[in-house]
């Protein structure tokens, strides 16, 4: 199937590994030009495609945030995939206030600002995509993952708002949430949980495998290709929509 892609600018934030750089590369594969945005600047490992630049982002720091606004305002782009590092593990009861607005600022407000920016170019032109990259924990929230529970909660409030505003210009606004996909972030929580629980590594991926339906962790291709449907032509009359990615591991409806 042919998403339509080509000659449509993508850019993707934390897209130099896992599901930000799988997503960037589908869309690269199909005919977008993308901007994967990270710290780094690198762009996806073993993409073979060459419609993919780099650009330096680290979404904890208000200038860096301040240097792609202005930069949207030049160069418009069609679709936007927000995404981010997760924050750091741990409870709620305890969480400092200083965790908390680190956490926000670095994972919300500078989404909410970017795609405000991206915004004018996509109304402009009467069609664009915006697409966020959440948790299962949005749905069903995650033990000992207060921080990632509590501000994407806020991110899935401030998405479904803004789908009814810019509906009406062609854009579409949706969430896209993972359960247990094969990444660095899962392998460093996967290896925190061993940590802290004194268990073998093997023995918690194998208790964390046997929780989800499908009995196996997703592939970051697995992930990008849904975020990619949702860019496309095709998927015009999806959104408002949370779509999950997670084998059957939420529980509830
Ligand atoms: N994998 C899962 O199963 C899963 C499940 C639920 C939720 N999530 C969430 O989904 C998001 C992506 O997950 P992932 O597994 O792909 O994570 P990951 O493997 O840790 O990759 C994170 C990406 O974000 C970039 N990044 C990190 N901090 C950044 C910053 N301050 N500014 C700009 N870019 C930054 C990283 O690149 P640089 O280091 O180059 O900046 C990297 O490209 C995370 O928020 C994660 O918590 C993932």
């Amino acid at each position: 199937m042919d998403f339509g892609l080509t000659g449509k600018t993508a850019l993707v934030l934390g897209a130099s590994r896992g599901l930000g750089a799988a997503s960037a590369t589908i869309l690269a594969v199909e005919g977008a030009h993308v901007i994967a945005a990270s710290r780094s600047g690198s762009i996806p490992a073993g993409g073979s495609v060459d419609n993919i630049e780099g650009l330096v982002l680290d979404l904890s720091d208000p200038a860096s945030v301040a240097a792609l606004i202005e930069r949207l305002a030049e160069q418009p782009v069609d679709i936007l995939v927000n995404n981010c590092g997760g924050p750091a593990a741990g409870p709620a009861k305890g969480q400092s206030v200083a965790a908390w607005r680190a956490a926000f600022e670095t994972m919300a407000t500078p989404i909410f600002s970017i795609t405000d920016a991206a915004l004018p170019g996509m109304i402009a032109k009467g069609w664009g995509r915006v697409v966020t990259i959440g948790s299962s924990g949005i749905v069903q929230p995650i033990p000992n993952l207060a921080l990632s529970n509590g501000v994407r909660g806020a991110i899935a409030g401030w998405s479904k708002t803004l789908a009814e505003e810019i509906a009406p210009h062609g854009i579409t606004v949706n969430m896209v949430l993972p359960g247990r996909i094969g990444t660095d972030r899962l392998a460093q929580l996967d290896g925190l949980k061993a940590e802290k629980t004194g268990a073998a590594l093997d023995a918690v991926q194998k208790a964390s495998r046997k929780t989800i339906p499908a009995g196996r962790y997703g592939k970051p291709e697995e992930f990008g290709a849904v975020v990619s449907f949702l860019c496309s032509q095709q998927a015009s009359y999806v959104t408002g929509s949370m779509l999950r990615v997670d084998g059957g591991l939420i529980k509830g409806l």
